[in-house]
């Protein structure tokens, strides 16, 4: 089991990325790159965490910044929750650790948000305690090359990769090996077209030998994926449209798109002009066109958009939160990507 890990480090050691957040053993700086790195790529995280060691250098001056502006410096990155976590657990580091971030792995999973992983990962990155890392990278890359069937997301999966994972792990190198071996998950055993030809494991990995890279890991549950019909009314007067935003609380939340009226399943003209009626105070409309079917994919929804080409005065239209736009002026708005698909296609 050494030889496996001496493999990995080797593999790390000519190959890693320089990252900031390895470059120092600053339990506070690590706890913050893993946050943002939850469910964040690297290239996306980075500014954030370089925007946040800007602005709070220690724990303590997070602890003592408003929520709220906490939250400003976490705008676009999502899952807010990951923001007031951390906000809470810099506090509770000032209430009770005295401001000196724990040492220990029982005492930092005591601090909000920090579960397994992120755990495993500060005790090992800062303090080199030999607690193994278990991130999706880590799932792929173990099931593939062990040929591991028991699926990641059962209790009896995670028990097995946990146990495998921290056998493998050297005790005289845990930060190494962690890095290294989420390095190589996220670098060359990739989900989808991985670079076997590039891996140190190729030859004794049972995915490579059996042609099943496509095949790991193994997951119970499929991703249930919602179906959705959209229906647009591009409303058009000469060379103007309305458009309107979205609220809260559903996908794609405060960018600008047509009106639109979700049906359960696709629908005629005759029923979209029923509801048009009995949604909006026109006088009059008309339907003067309707495009094929577009068919957008989500992680967790398929939605199947269809844009109704409607002649109407848009000034008889009382939509909440709408604008009237030129149809030139629709690139200033930021709008989800099945809109902008749809207008490159109209060009
Ligand atoms: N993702 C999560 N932790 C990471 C790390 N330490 N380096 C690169 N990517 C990561």
């Amino acid at each position: 089991m050494l030889q496996f890990s001496k493999i990995l480090r080797v593999w790390y050691a000519n190959n890693a990325r320089l990252l900031p957040w390895r470059q120092t053993n600053d339990p506070y700086k690590i706890w913050l790159s893993e946050i943002i790195l939850q469910q964040t790529r690297v290239e996306q995280g980075m500014p954030y965490y370089i925007r946040f060691i800007e602005n709070y250098k220690t724990v303590a001056d997070l602890a003592s910044a408003p929520l709220d502006e906490v939250l400003l410096l976490w705008q676009g990155l999502g899952y807010y929750s990951r923001a007031r976590n951390l906000h809470k657990a810099a506090n509770q580091v000032v209430e009770v650790f005295d401001g000196k971030f724990p040492d220990s792995h029982e005492k930092i999973k005591s601090l909000v948000g920090i579960g397994d992983y992120t755990a495993a990962a500060i005790s090992s990155f800062a303090y080199n305690l030999p607690f193994a890392v278990v991130d999706g990278n880590v799932y792929r890359f173990l099931s593939r090359y062990f040929g591991i069937t028991t699926p990641i997301d059962s209790s009896a999966g995670k028990k097995e990769f946990a146990e495998l994972a921290q056998k493998l792990i050297d005790p005289k190198h845990p930060a190494m090996h962690n890095q290294a071996i989420m390095e190589i998950g996220s670098m060359v055993c990739k989900p989808s077209n991985p670079n076997c030809i590039e891996c140190p494991f190729q030859a004794t990995c049972f995915a490579f030998n059996n042609s099943a890279t496509n095949d790991f890991p193994i997951k119970s549950k499929k991703t249930k994926v919602r179906t959705r019909y959209f229906n647009y009314l591009l409303f058009k007067e000469n060379e103007l449209t309305l458009l309107t935003q979205r609220g809260e609380k559903d996908i794609w939340q405060g960018l600008f798109e047509f009106p639109l009226i979700e049906s359960e399943s696709e629908i005629d003209p005759e029923v979209i002009t029923q509801e048009i009626q009995n949604r909006f105070p026109l006088s009059k409309f008309e339907i003067i066109r309707t495009e094929k079917i577009f068919k957008h994919l989500l992680s967790h929804q398929t939605i199947f958009a269809k844009f109704w080409i409607v002649k109407a005065d848009l000034k008889q239209l009382k939509i909440k939160d709408s604008k009237i736009v030129s149809l030139d002026n629709l690139k200033l708005f930021a709008m989800p990507q099945l809109i902008v698909k749809y207008l490159k296609n109209q060009q």
